[in-house]
């Protein structure tokens, strides 16, 4: 199965709130595989369904090159259900190239959502399994990085993406 294109920032899919999923059926466990295959091609530790242009609740998250004990899991709807505690962690994203930030997150969520195969499950999560989870339902909500930090910072990263973009066109 090939890997799918990654949407880069400011692509307009990333900015919408992803529709629900009102039923898991075959395309959607289609997506899940295409999904985790290109994460892992892009050795990301998670992606979100609109990174590969699909606006709907899916996710695939495997932070076992960070955790060895976590493993890979998929989830359609994906909701937290209950947070505490603050960690700030420095994150990057497949769709945020050449950013590295420090984002403040939840130390501990407890996550409810479906498998891709219906049945209802539950992740309580913490440490770097909490910080992935959270950063890609950021996603499902519009939501990248760099609105997690400052609008200093965010200038800076765009300024960087508009020399870059003069460059490619100048050669
Ligand atoms: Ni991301």
């Amino acid at each position: 199965m090939a890997a799918l294109e990654i949407l880069k920032y400011p692509h307009p899919l990333l900015k919408k709130r992803c529709e629900k999923v009102d039923r898991i059926d075959g395309e959607v466990k289609k997506l899940v595989r295409e999904m985790t295959e290109t994460m892992y091609q892009a050795n990301g530790i998670g992606l979100a369904a609109c990174q590969v242009g699909v606006s709907r609740r899916v996710i695939v998250v495997d932070v076992s090159p960070v955790d060895p004990e976590k493993e890979l899991f998929a989830m359609v709807n994906p909701e937290i259900i209950s947070e505490e505690g603050e960690i700030e962690h420095e994150e990057g994203c497949l769709s945020v190239p050449d950013c590295l930030e420090k984002v403040k997150r939840k130390e501990k969520v407890l996550v409810r959502g479906f498998s891709p195969s219906g049945i209802e499950i539950e992740i309580s999560a913490d440490g770097i399994l909490a910080i992935a989870i959270q950063h890609e339902i950021d996603h499902l909500n519009g939501m990248l990085i760099i609105d997690r930090i400052s609008r200093l910072k965010r200038e800076l990263y765009r300024n960087k993406l508009r020399k870059e973009k003069k460059k490619e066109e100048k050669d």
